[in-house]
């Protein structure tokens, strides 16, 4: 399985930026074509410069949420019906910044990933847990919830082409990497949940690490049984470093 390599550029990058970084970029990893698959998740406004400046390449553009209705009186929502009609073929869901910060639970996540799929969004679902449930032992019980509660119920069909994310809260833009053991130890709990709920097919949905991904660290993590590729955040914004972490998995 090619590992995928992803960027959540997060309320980074203005509309006017993309263009320049995309000029780093692509011809950055142009060599990588095939051996990893790279994607980039722009703020909304970002999105179309995005999918413009990507267009023809090998990077793959994404949003970083969207709203689980495909319109109606939700003001200052986005639907992932607009992101489609942009030209968006990625999501990202229930981030833990949007778990812990805008309060969204795993109902809502599962609602916002059925929509997604019905779509034709490939959508990639974070989990991980907090420091302290981490420091409580909890942190298997959390992710077995947030499996089954915000991607579990979405049945198998779907849950064989999501995407999930192993972002333990802790490692999030502190600069605190989870070690390469603690990635996998993780990782593989996450994919002993998949082959209960998919058998065979778990072995197809790639499980991703976030958590200060940086280009020395990258190789040492995607090296690791279970881990598929990276979701970064502060080291994507910098596309030469970004570069150096889609080597490393390639
Ligand atoms: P970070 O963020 O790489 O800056 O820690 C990762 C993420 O939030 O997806």
């Amino acid at each position: 399985m090619k590992n995928l390599v992803a960027g959540n550029w997060k309320m980074h990058l203005s509309p006017r930026e993309v263009a320049g970084y995309a000029g780093r970029f692509a011809p950055e990893t142009a060599n990588l074509v095939g051996t990893v698959d790279l994607l980039v998740c722009p703020s909304f406004p970002a999105l179309p410069a995005a999918v413009a400046a990507f267009r023809g390449t090998h990077v793959a553009v994404g949003a970083q949420n969207m709203h689980q209705e495909l319109s109606g009186a939700y003001t200052g929502e986005v639907s992932g019906a607009a992101l489609v009609d942009l030209g968006v073929g990625w999501v990202i869901l229930g981030h833990s910044e949007r778990r812990h910060v805008f309060g969204e639970t795993d109902a809502l996540v599962l609602a916002k990933l059925k929509r997604a799929h019905e779509l034709g969004l490939k959508a990639i679902v974070c989990v991980g847990e907090l420091l302290e449930e981490r420091d409580r032992g909890e942190t298997e019980a959390v992710l077995r919830r947030q499996f089954s509660e915000s991607l579990g119920g979405a049945g198998p069909a779907l849950v064989t082409k999501t995407t999930l994310a192993y972002e333990p809260v802790w490692a999030i833009g502190t600069g605190r990497t989870a070690t390469p053991e603690t990635a996998q130890e993780a990782h593989r709990f996450l994919r002993g949940l998949l082959e209960k709920a998919l058998g065979a097919a778990s072995e197809g949905v790639r499980i991703l690490y976030g958590g200060s991904v940086k280009p020395d660290n990258a190789a040492e993590l995607m090296a690791q049984a279970d881990v598929n590729g990276v979701l970064v955040g502060g080291a994507s914004l910098d596309p030469e470093g970004f570069a150096a972490i889609a080597r490393a998995g390639a």
